[in-house]
């Protein structure tokens, strides 16, 4: 066992996603998005649970993501949200999963890799209505739907798009977004297609633009247990999933006047107890917490003091009672009545709760409480 490990509250997944589906419309189907190795929480263990509570499909990245959950066993339908190149379209029949196409080109491809196979896939079409990011344009839409309604090797069972500001109060972009995109659908049935799922919505969609929900939606950040932002105007009671936990390395007495850390970056101005923490950049937790942020130790807030460094971490204990080493100290998440969030720390350094959370996901031990699975 590590000394510094992420904890999976499985429990805390289940909650979220039942209130996130308590948010949908009737009939409204749910595609969590567990791409990235789940946001850095484990893409198996979390499309287990995800299953069991009847999540319709599944977003990944790409085929080695969709290939984990057909081998751990998961029938639902999967989405491909990167798309599959030419050379692996054999590999999305055979996985039975549903590739994202974004452009003429790709759809090119796609075709002529399965036509030299003699195989079918089904296919989700992306559009940009205005995000300006992956997708076909959707001032290009019709030449691209009269394109994909003529290939005998694809069948579009879905269109798709993604907002680019649904988690700001202002949703008069997010609303053009949704209008163009219901424009595109009308295209699309012209152009001969009939697609039966249509889907936009990522968390925010879902919680503050409930036209956006269509047939299907995509929640991602809400699932793990964090607001899209500060911004939104409807409320969705959510806890955080992950917990980063290390134990107390050393506790000491250094003098008033003394050096913490590398760069000499702090000095005590009284005679400090100060903890070191086993955890450090390495672990996900940023530098730029230097100096700023805090730990929860005993229940209580303890300061980070000096560098945070590559796998070391030190915090004033002075005002926490009874530190010894071996304690256990939370980075991020809740310790008694206390709680730091992804939130917090991506506020000091400056990003956003998706990227704390992929970081200190992916370069931890995982551990899983309250569900089937309890190992990564
Ligand atoms: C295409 C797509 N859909 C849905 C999501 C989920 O977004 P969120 O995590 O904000 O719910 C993402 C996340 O980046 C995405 O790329």
């Amino acid at each position: 066992m590590s000394m510094t490990w992420v904890e999976i509250d499985l429990g805390a997944l289940r909650e979220n996603y039942r209130a996130i589906r308590a948010l949908l419309a009737d009939g409204v189907k749910m595609a969590p998005v567990v791409k990235a190795d789940a946001y850095g929480h484990g893409l198996v263990p979390v499309a287990r649970e995800l299953d069991l509570l009847g999540a319709e499909y599944f977003g990944v990245n790409d085929l080695a993501e969709a290939r984990a959950l057909r081998d751990a066993g998961i029938e639902r339908e999967i989405m491909v949200l990167l798309g599959v190149e030419p050379q692996d379209a054999g590999e999305a029949v055979s996985l039975g999963v549903i590739p994202v196409v974004y452009s003429r080109e790709s759809l090119k491809g796609l075709d002529e890799a399965l036509r030299s196979l003699g195989a079918k896939v089904r296919v989700h079409l992306k559009m940009d209505t205005g995000m300006g990011r992956l997708g076909q344009p959707w001032w290009e839409a019709g030449e691209f739907f009269r394109f994909a309604a003529s290939l005998e090797t694809v069948e579009v069972t879905g269109l798709c798009s993604h907002f680019s500001t649904s988690d700001e109060a202002d949703k008069g972009f997010s609303n053009l977004q949704i209008k163009k995109f219901k424009e595109v659908v009308e295209t699309a049935r012209h152009a001969g297609l009939d697609p039966e799922e249509l889907h936009m919505a990522n968390s925010a969609g879902i919680i503050d633009l409930g036209s956006s929900q269509l047939s299907l939606v995509r929640p991602g950040i809400t699932l793990y247990g964090c607001q899209p932002s500060k911004e939104m105007h409807n409320a969705c009671a959510l806890s955080q999933v992950m917990r980063l936990k290390t134990r107390v390395a050393q506790v000491k007495t250094l003098h008033a006047g003394s050096f913490v850390g590398y760069g000499n970056t702090y000095v005590t101005e009284r005679e400090t107890r100060m903890a070191v923490l086993p955890v450090g950049y390495a672990n996900g937790l940023s530098r730029l917490l230097t100096n700023r942020g805090e730990v929860l130790v005993r229940g209580r807030r303890a300061p980070i003091i000096g560098r945070v460094s590559m796998s070391l971490t030190t915090v004033d204990v002075t005002d926490v009672r009874g530190v010894i080493e071996g304690d256990d100290a939370v980075i991020m998440g809740f310790m008694g009545r206390e709680f730091i969030g992804a939130d917090d720390i991506a506020e000091l350094t400056s990003t956003i709760s998706y990227e704390v959370l992929c970081l200190v996901g992916s370069t931890n031990e995982r551990v899983y409480l309250g569900g089937s699975v309890r190992r990564a």
